[in-house]
């Protein structure tokens, strides 16, 4: 049988292959919330400017409650012959309320329909995971502060760098979490205009208040333009740009987890909550959460790129392909949403091992530049002829087998007679942190500083 919605100007109905491809439902069913409340703001304008009556407005109102009623509850039947979530309710919208039902649709299409529920669907999803970004950070922070003056090596190519503290280490997220959190704020500015009222494409000539279903809904205006605010999906792609950036951050912050409890660092240990076992070798514990957390920015990114393929020379105003928006917005939320959750979760859950990394701060020379800089600060010397030097010292230590720490004051003044016992003052790693006091250095006070900060601003939030 013909649509019952455009059934007037067809006489036989689509093929099952035709209906397979078009249908919607069983993804954008997601935004049934966001479709009521925008049907819900129409229709109050509609009645307020006297397109529809105040009785059928009444009848609108109580029918998409009750039907939001029946989707919460899993009563309501979603049918594939009507397509998407928007017809799906308008026509149960009918067959509660008869006529009423028929008029919500004037004045509207399901052009700027999907365009608004999509933006409100997007705008939801930034608002619920800023909010886990923050308690990600706080979670940062409060460790960070807990591990202020906890030595660690610092790395750079891997390799052993200058020591810095546990707690630097995990601010350095903090900070980049604060970027990704400040990017999608960003983004939901520029998304939060409202397209209602584009109509199919051209707007309408139905006297419609498009400020009034603006702020209904929360926008801060109506779109100006009806032909982009129907065709353009730039506001999924930008958030989509978002978690693919914050995706990457959390894949670098879950290698390091993967790094530092492999058992040759032994840095942390994470407990039984957030590792799993092998089915052969009963000794490990594989951090699974930190390697798919890891991963997702596989998932996430390849949303960004499917989008921006599909919207890619696509000519104005709305075409088909922008069905295929929903889903990778949809897929990397999810991944998006679990993922901060188990990176909040490894970082409540893990313990480090303070005695190893310690031990490990001061290995590999991690003090050389303590050195180094004496030598300029002390003796006066060039940084690059210090820089010679403390490398012959480093060296000669290589051979010897012992860390600069460890060689005589003798056999340091054979490279270089100026060098006074003063020198082993600045070879410890406790020595070398304090040391780090300049604006963003690891110093411990510093840690401590940038700590309270944080965890001040996260808290009045
Ligand atoms: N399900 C469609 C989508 O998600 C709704 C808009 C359909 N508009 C149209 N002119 N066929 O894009």
């Amino acid at each position: 049988a013909a649509n019952a919605q455009w059934g007037g100007r067809f006489a036989g109905g689509p093929s099952a292959i035709m209906r397979a491809i078009n249908v919607s439902i069983g993804f954008d069913k997601a935004m049934w919330r966001q479709d009521i409340a925008g049907s819900l703001a129409h229709a109050a304008m509609l009645a307020k400017v006297g397109i529809i009556s105040a009785a059928d407005e009444a009848a609108i109102r109580e029918g998409l409650t009750e039907i939001g009623r029946e989707i919460e509850t899993g009563t309501f039947v979603f049918e594939d012959a009507l397509e998407d979530i928007h017809m799906n309710i308008e026509a149960r919208l009918s067959e509660r309320v008869g006529e009423a039902g028929k008029r919500l649709h004037t004045a509207r299409s399901r052009n700027d329909q999907v365009a608004t529920d999509f933006r409100l669907w997007v705008r939801d999803s930034i608002d619920g995971l800023s909010a886990q970004v923050s308690a990600l950070m706080r979670s940062l922070a409060t460790r960070a502060l807990e591990y202020a003056d906890t030595a660690m090596p610092g790395f750079t190519h891997l390799q052993t760098a200058q020591p810095v503290t546990f707690g630097h280490h995990l601010l350095a997220y903090v900070e980049m979490l604060s970027r990704d959190r400040w990017r999608l704020a960003d983004a939901r500015k520029r998304l939060n205009e409202c397209p209602l009222g584009s109509a199919a494409l051209a707007g309408t000539s139905f006297p419609i208040d498009r400020k009034m279903t603006a702020a209904t809904l929360g926008f801060d205006r109506p779109t100006a333009n009806s032909l982009d605010a129907v065709s353009d999906r730039d506001f999924a792609l930008e958030y989509l740009s978002a978690l693919s950036i914050m995706a990457m951050h959390l894949s670098r912050f879950a290698e390091e987890i993967v790094i530092w409890c492999s058992a040759p660092f032994s840095f942390i240990r994470l407990s039984d909550a957030f590792t799993t076992g092998s089915s052969i070798m009963p000794q490990k514990r594989n951090p699974d959460a930190a390697e798919l957390a890891r991963a997702k920015v596989g998932r996430v990114l390849g949303s960004f790129v499917g989008l921006l393929t599909v919207m890619k020379g696509l000519p104005l105003a709305y075409a088909k392909d922008m069905q295929e928006d929903k889903l990778p917005v949809f897929e990397a939320t999810e991944a998006m949403t679990l993922t901060l959750a188990a990176c909040d979760g490894m970082v409540r859950d893990l313990t480090a091992n303070g005695a190893q990394m310690r031990r490990f701060a001061g290995s590999g020379y991690s003090t050389a530049t303590d050195l180094a800089d004496w030598l300029v600060r002390v003796l006066k010397l060039p940084f690059r002829t210090a820089h010679h030097v403390t490398g012959r010292l480093v060296a000669m230590a290589e051979a010897k087998g012992v860390d600069l720490g460890e060689l005589t004051l003798a056999e340091m003044q054979l490279v270089e007679p100026g060098i006074t016992e003063d020198v082993f003052s600045v070879l410890s790693v406790d020595a070398s942190i304090a040391s780090r006091t300049s604006e963003g250095g690891t110093a411990g006070s510093n840690v401590r500083r940038q700590a309270d900060i944080w965890l001040t601003q996260l808290n009045g939030e």
